[in-house]
């Protein structure tokens, strides 16, 4: 230990609303790191950032120190532009999967390292996880070769990737410290510098479901880690798109592949395709595989329609270990024995279709984890047959829950039915797409 550092100083400045020194940051995140301070003296220190804030000096030491806290990978052997995508977390939110394979048959390398679902948020790991085999562990020298391979991993983020961040992010999940903007910032940040991309793109969630439940949060919590690429060198765009409402129709983790396959397939429902180009485009024009967004777009559709992308995910499933059929017939995907239908009370507008209480409810019919060390169940899930601004008759099934256990259908059942109201008067649904930052 540096005998100059003490952490209960650097907690008690933070909590004074006083200003910590890059040396200060440096020090405690890599001491923290290597488990030389306990969990309980870092909750204090992240709810006093949680509630006095980073200053941009703050910000930029305690994303560099995260940062370097582990490996930092390279993927020069790779000639493609490297890009990536992320979201901050939705319900429903299964984009990364269609996108991926059509922005890799463009020719642009998409090293994609994702998470687990949290709470009421979906993971993409969960959602891959399903098909039969598919492997993401991968550790470094396997994610390099398979990206040379294919143009294309869908992977977890490995050990040695930030695991400043691997610790943090637990603790503040356990300690009601996540939405805070320099914290999920600097958590988002340093794992995508560490990737070594050409480029970034960022789908800032907002709304019910998001960690930003507000437009002006959610464009701030954009402009900071657009403002933190900017100074290592790296291309950020972000597109904050809407969360009031689950995002395309499927909520649970087999049943979203199904969906994403059903996308690739040039198919799949309007709100989860105009997401999914928007920020493929935007993937594209940064790695300069297009002139503008016309030229993006039509080459992302013809990408489907030539089968070249659904083409490209089996080829990722199988070269992961994946079983390629599950693909080709999603049928064969794992699925819940039992169905359950929310119908409507009357005749009318849906008003709402509450994305944070139909996210909660898929996770306590499975879906989802409650705790990191939960189990999911991989074929229950939520199917959304009615969004806010459509006509509803009285009778007509607005949800339908895929169940396995009573117990946990029962405690979702409460959850739906609070999520989905019925007006007299239509309301317009959300714009999809809030608005952009570069
Ligand atoms: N996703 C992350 O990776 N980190 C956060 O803090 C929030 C969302």
């Amino acid at each position: 230990m540096n005998p100059a550092m003490n952490v209960i100083e650097i907690i008690q400045c933070k909590r004074d609303g006083g200003t910590l020194s890059a040396e200060q940051i440096r020090w405690v995140i890599g001491r923290y790191a290597a488990d030389e301070i306990p969990d309980y003296q870092m909750s204090a220190l992240v709810m006093a950032v949680f509630k006095e804030g980073l200053n941009a000096d703050e910000l930029a030491a305690w994303v560099d120190a995260m940062l370097h806290s582990g490996d930092v990978l390279d993927f020069s052997h790779v000639a493609a532009p490297k890009i990536d995508k992320h979201s901050t977390g939705g319900v429903g939110d299964k984009v990364s999967l269609p996108l991926g394979p059509m922005v890799a048959a463009c020719g642009v390398a998409v090293p994609m390292m994702s998470g687990r679902g949290l709470g009421h948020t979906g993971g993409t790991l969960d959602k891959l996880e399903t098909i039969p085999g598919f492997r993401t562990a991968l550790d470094p020298p396997e994610f390099r070769a398979l990206l040379a391979q294919t143009g294309l991993v869908l992977a977890g983020q490995s050990e040695t990737l930030v695991p400043a961040d691997r610790r943090l992010y637990a603790l503040r999940d356990a300690t009601g410290t996540v939405e805070s903007i320099p914290l999920i910032s600097s958590s988002i940040m340093s794992k995508k510098l560490a990737e070594g991309l050409d480029g970034l793109v960022l789908d800032v969630k907002v709304g019910r479901g998001a960690f930003m439940k507000h437009a002006e949060e959610s464009r701030t919590l954009a402009e900071t880690m657009v403002g933190i690429g900017r100074s290592y060198g790296t291309p950020v765009r972000a597109v904050l798109t809407d969360m009031n409402q689950p995002l395309g129709c499927e909520v649970g983790n087999a049943c979203e592949v199904a969906e994403s396959v059903e996308v690739l397939r040039g198919g799949g429902p309007a709100d989860l395709l105009e997401v999914t180009y928007r920020l493929a485009e935007e993937m594209l024009l940064l790695g300069g595989a297009a002139a503008d967004r016309a030229e993006a777009r039509s080459r992302l559709e013809r990408a489907v329609s030539s089968g070249a992308a659904f083409g490209k995910l089996v080829e990722v499933v199988e070269a992961q270990g994946g079983d390629p059929a599950v693909i080709h017939d999603p049928a064969r995907l794992p699925a819940a024995p039992h169905h359950h239908e929310v119908t409507a009370a009357r005749s009318g507008y849906l008003t709402r279709c509450d994305a944070l209480d139909l996210g909660v409810a898929a996770m306590r019919l499975g879906a989802g984890r409650e705790r990191k060390e939960d189990a999911i169940d991989p074929g229950v899930g939520l199917r959304i047959l009615a969004k806010v601004g459509d006509a509803v008759e009285a009778g007509q099934p607005l949800v339908r829950l895929t169940w396995a256990d009573r117990t946990r259908l029962e405690q979702a059942l409460p959850l739906v039915e609070r999520a989905l109201e019925i007006g007299e008067e239509r309301v317009a649904p959300p714009p999809l797409i809030h608005g952009e930052v570069s």
